[in-house]
């Protein structure tokens, strides 16, 4: 009776040697590819600074190349951001991706406002929020100037936010 048990405790923990074994090595190949697939903070040339029209908005793709959690694909439109010259010459750039649920803001240059189609969400230019369901405004992103042959240019660090909620909080 005595050995059946001890033989019976013996099978338990090899059991659980053999589990923790096979599912570290899982565990970190699975924890390491979520990571992968996750979008960092990062720069990206836009626009010629002077290229700019002071106080119209325009729209300029991020082209990067996009990595999931399994694959890499080819360059492509990863995103898109509304960059704006003031007329002192500041810039300001927000992230064309809809806080609410994530569909593309468009301009509407006659009333002066981005708007969101896909719940008629409305934002003021400087990306805050007139009207629609969503929690917060328009998520600003960081810009620099930077001197390349000569002309500045500007660049923006592109990141992506969780949607649907209040705070901005940046993904990845
Ligand atoms: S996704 Fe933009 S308003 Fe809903």
């Amino acid at each position: 009776m005595r050995r059946r048990k001890f033989l019976k405790y013996c099978t338990g923990v090899l059991g659980a040697v053999y589990a923790t074994v096979l599912a570290v090595p899982g565990l970190g190949f699975l924890l390491s590819t979520l990571k992968r697939g996750q979008l960092k903070e990062q720069k990206y040339q836009l626009a010629k600074l002077d290229d700019l029209e002071p106080g119209v908005p325009q729209r300029f793709s991020i082209i990067d190349q996009r990595v999931d959690a399994w694959t890499k694909y080819p360059s492509g439109p990863i995103g898109s951001v509304w960059l704006t010259k003031a007329q002192d010459g500041t810039i300001t750039a927000f992230s064309s991706t809809c806080p609410h649920l994530g569909c593309v803001i468009d301009y509407v240059p006659g009333d002066e406002e981005f708007f969101c189609p896909c719940h008629a969400a409305t934002f003021q230019p400087d990306g805050g929020t007139v009207s629609g369901p969503q929690l917060r405004g328009m998520d600003e992103l960081k810009t620099s100037l930077k001197k390349v042959r000569g002309e500045q240019w500007v660049e923006v660090e592109y990141q992506k936010f969780e949607p649907g909620i209040a705070e901005k909080k940046a993904l990845g």
